[in-house]
Parts: C-alpha cells; structure tokens; sequence
C-alpha cells in the first residue's frame, strides 16, 4: 500500500484526545466516559439520529428481575451463540449490565414500569425467563439515546460534529492516528491518540433489511482496509418478521421492524392458508431461535405463501398504546393490527460479524478501539439473542472509555491514510453519477440478499463473490457507500464460502448440520483490491490469521 500524503488531502487539521465515530448509544456512552478528555463526535447524520440503537424496538435484556440472575442469562445467551459465544466477556455483559441499567436511569432513562412501580419485563425468543425492559412501549432505543443526547449536550467539552462523513482511517506506520472526513465540500483530517468506532451495523448490504438507511458499515469497510482483524464475518442475523411492505428497487428503504415482543405477548405465525406453522417446527414455536423462525418463515415463502403475524387475539385492544411504533407503521400501510394479520417477511437486522475485539474494545491496531455492533466481542457468537445487543453497546462503550481513560493526543507523526491506491485519487476525480453509484448498490444488495442472505451454498456464493470483484474494478474511485458494500459483501461472502457447515445464522444447504471442527470462530485480515476473480489462494480477499485479541481473559 502507498503511504499517501494526508496533509495534501486535508484542507483543515482538527486535534482531539480521543474521537468517537457514530452516535448510537455505544458511542454516546464512550464519549461520556471519556471526560474530561478532549473528546470529538463525528455523526453522519444528528447526534443519535440514523443509529441503529434509535430504532431499537423490543428493548434491552438484563437480569433485574427477582429469581433471574446474570447467570442464567449468560446461559441463554451461551446457547443462543451456537457454540462461538465467549463465556468471559458474556459474563461480563450479564453482570455489569444492570449497574449500566440503573446508570442510566439515573441519567433520566425512563423504563416501562407496573403499578407497583416494578419494571414491565417482557420475553423475547430464546430467553428462558421475562427479562426484556422496555420503554415507551417498543420505542426502547430511542427513549435511552435520548437520555444520553440530553447528557452529551450538557457538556460543552465534547466537541460534536453532525453531518460529518467519515472515510478513512489514517495511519502512521501500524498505528491509527486519526481519520479522514468530509464536512460539505471540505475534507478534515481529525487527529487524536485514540479512535474508537462505534459507527454501527451493516444491514443496508441486503435488499432487505431492517436497518436505518445509514447502516451501510462504513467502520468495518474502514478498519478492513487499515488491517484491522476481524471475525465472525459470515455471522448475519436476519430478523423473522419485518413488515412486508412494496419496496422501491433503487432507493435503499429499510422494512419497518415488527418486533419480537408481540410473539413474547402470544402473537403466532400463520401462512396465508391460516395454518400456524411453527408448532411443527421447534418446540419453542414462534419463540424459537431467531434463525429457525426466519428460515421457516423464507420456506414458506418458497413454497409461494405469503405469512403473516396474526396478535388480534394475544393483543388485539391494547396494540396502539403497547406497541406505538409497529402500529403507526401498519396504519401507514393501511393494515390495522387489532383486527388484521400483519404481512411479514425476514431481513437483514444485525451483524455479529466485526472488527475483533478484546474484553474493554481493543482491536488489533494500536490506536483502534470499536463497540457496539461494528465490533464484535464474541457476546453474540452464531446468533445474537434478542435484545442483547443494546446492553453490549452500554457496557462495552463504557468498558472502552475506561481503557482509554489516560490517552492525550499526540505529537506529529509522518502518516498515511488506509485508503488503497484507487480511493485516494478521489479529491482529484471528476463527480461521479449518483444514479450509477445507486444502481451498484441495488445490484450488490440484491445479490447478497439472494445468495448470501438465510440460505447459502457454494456456487451461489462463489458466483457472488466473483460479480463483487467486477463489480469493485468498474466502480468509480472516489469513497462510496457502493464501495464501502462491494467491499463488506466480499468479507461476508468469502467468510460464506469458508465456513462449510451450519451454524447460528449462517445455514449453508450444502453443509446442513454442524461440524465439530468448525466449532471456532474464523479471524481474518482483509486483502484490499478488488481481484476480478478469486481462484487461488493469493486472490482470496481473506487471510486467515490466528487470533491477536483475546476474549478469554478479561482485563
Ligand atoms: C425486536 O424488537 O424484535 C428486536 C430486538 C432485538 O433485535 O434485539
């Protein structure tokens, strides 16, 4: 990789102690943690708008309730991952959980709670017992990033940048210094000891998907091409029931999210014969693992039914004032949940798949650390169970804080950007057409979404991951969400491809069952250029490496 001369690329140099990419909840609690450090926040969108955690609807599960512990949650959460979930740093999440809980309650989050004032506590697939809080009926994420926007902004000693889009890590030899970022038409080099991403999922890979339209995994396309180690790559939790809307073909829409909580209230499954499906199909029926729900809904599906979740009887009255969200959406598509079945429909919904972290977020650059979804601690193994995963961006973003609580910014140092030879003579490159841009990622998310989504075997995946390599050699050079999806489709489909057995969320057709040898997670460091074919070894975009982060042992 040519070292690139980012001073020439910048036209402004900002220095910080620590910055912290994404708003979500992970990143809004990292940047709290880290005062009174010299903390900047650069958000794409608003502060706490366009995160993932913002629409989180089900709630975030912890063990608060008399005759639950920590314990028992990790066990659901040890089985839930399918044999590749990390006890340690699952234990970590279960027990510092409820403290977080209360931290933020403290900041004036406000859980649902009964007339006795004891919290609401819902279930959700795979938990063994109630343990789901949730607040403002299912607007769970949006009432906590609001508590911790209301607490960012009460500290002027965070800098904010909104609108700031982020592309590249910079480097200095094997050590992240900073990250290249666009303000209007202006690009600014932050410069900081530290750089934590938190920047999010990936669901906008997938045509469809649950996620906010800028879930496109800018992070995890940057940290790949900086070398940063990553793992899980093929681990991509798709949620069984998004609400099944008509989707325009260019625009990247996401599918309304209709969460699991109306099946923790009873709500079932049925096809359009009326038949409830899933009682034949795992004893746990609609409460099942997230994948087996998912693929039975897509068999349906294939067998040319459409399916619905019908709460008429387990909710019915009640569905406006318990589930605010999902009713403003299905009275947008005209449906009234009360007394109608809801059309649903997997998607695309969560990455455990990220850049490999240690126990407090470490990577395996110096000068990197990551939280929330663009990591991936090995809480979520195979298959991430429900409502999890706001409780790991609590935790861990403030578990990173603490790691990082001595980092200043540092002195001059020669530096380059991660970016590879193409990406760099973007601010030289003529506009690129947005309309071509658009219709790269609509191929690219349609050809995830049909080969690399809930079912996978080899000659779909090797068709897919040789169409991304053309795909990447034809786009145009400058840094794009078309690019940064080419690139993570060939991280998740290569991963695809090597893992030639089922587990969690990854199903291959062609390898049905587990394989006890593969009962480990893959690491990989990504080989950057867009190779328009893979067949040897050398052209791979993966290469696996052993494992340089340790989650066994917690420091
Ligand atoms: C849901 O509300 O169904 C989603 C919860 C989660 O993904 O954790």
């Amino acid at each position: 990789m040519r070292p690139i001369a980012v001073r020439r690329l910048a036209d402004e140099v900002v220095t910080s102690d620590v910055i912290v990419v994404g708003s979500g909840i992970a990143g809004l609690t990292a940047a709290l943690g880290l005062l009174p450090r010299r903390v900047t926040v650069l958000t794409k969108t608003t502060l706490g708008g366009g995160s993932s955690s913002q629409w989180a609807q089900g709630g975030v599960a912890a063990a608060m309730a008399a005759g639950d512990s920590p314990h028992l949650h990790s066990q659901d959460t040890i089985s839930a991952g399918a044999g590749l979930g990390q006890q340690a740093v699952i234990d970590t999440l279960t027990h510092e959980g409820p403290e977080r809980i209360r931290r933020l309650i403290e900041l004036g989050a406000r859980f649902d709670r009964d007339d006795d004032g004891g919290f609401l506590l819902g279930r959700e697939g795979a938990h063994g017992r109630r343990r789901i809080l949730h607040a403002g009926g299912d607007a769970t994420g949006a009432v906590m990033v609001r508590a911790l926007v209301t607490e960012v902004r009460r500290h002027p000693g965070i800098n904010l940048q909104e609108q700031v889009v982020v592309h590249d890590l910079v480097t200095s030899g094997d050590r992240v210094v900073g990250v290249l970022a666009r303000v209007g038409d202006r690009t600014v080099f932050h410069r900081a000891a530290a750089v934590v991403l938190a920047t999010g999922g990936l669901g906008q890979l997938y045509a469809r998907t649950t996620n906010p339209v800028e879930a496109t995994g800018d992070g995890l396309a940057m940290a790949a091409r900086a070398g940063a180690q990553l793992v899980d790559l093929e681990m991509i939790q798709f949620h069984p029931t998004a609400l099944e809307i008509v989707q325009d073909p260019v625009v990247m829409q996401p599918l309304p999210l209709v969460t699991e909580a109306l099946r923790g209230e009873g709500a079932i499954l049925v096809d359009d014969q009326g038949q409830r499906f899933m009682l034949d199909v795992h004893p746990m029926a609609e409460l099942g693992p997230r994948d087996v729900v998912a693929r039975a809904i897509l068999g349906r599906q294939q067998a040319g039914c459409r399916v619905f979740l019908d709460a008429t009887q387990a909710v019915g009255a009640r569905f406006p004032q318990r589930f605010p969200t999902v009713w403003e959406h299905c009275r947008n598509q005209g449906i009234d949940p009360r007394c109608q079945p809801i059309p649903v429909t997997p998607a695309a919904h969560y990455a455990m798949a990220g850049i490999a972290v240690d126990g407090v977020g470490r990577s395996s650059l110096a000068g990197l650390w990551a939280c929330g979804e663009v990591s991936s601690t090995g809480v979520h193994g195979a298959n991430r169970l429900a409502s999890n995963s706001l409780l790991e961006a609590l935790v861990f973003g403030a578990r990173v804080a603490e790691d990082l609580g001595s980092a200043t910014a540092p002195r001059s140092v020669p530096l380059s950007t991660s970016a590879d030879d193409s990406e760099v003579v973007w601010r030289e490159a003529g506009s690129t057409s947005g309309l071509e841009l658009a219709a790269a990622s609509h191929q690219i998310r349609r050809m995830m979404w049909d080969s690399v989504g809930l079912q996978r075997q080899r000659t779909g995946l090797e068709t897919t991951l040789e169409a991304l390599g053309h795909l990447g050699r034809n786009l145009p050079p400058q840094p794009s969400k078309a690019r940064n999806l080419m690139t993570l489709g060939r991280l998740v489909t290569a991963a695809a491809l090597a893992r030639e057995e089922s587990r969690g969320s990854h199903f291959r057709s062609d390898f049905p069952s587990s394989q006890k040898r593969f009962e480990h997670r893959f690491f990989w460091t990504y080989r950057p250029g867009t190779a328009a074919s893979w067949r040897t070894a050398d052209e791979f975009p993966l290469v696996a490496t052993r494992p340089l982060v340790n989650t066994r042992e917690i420091a």
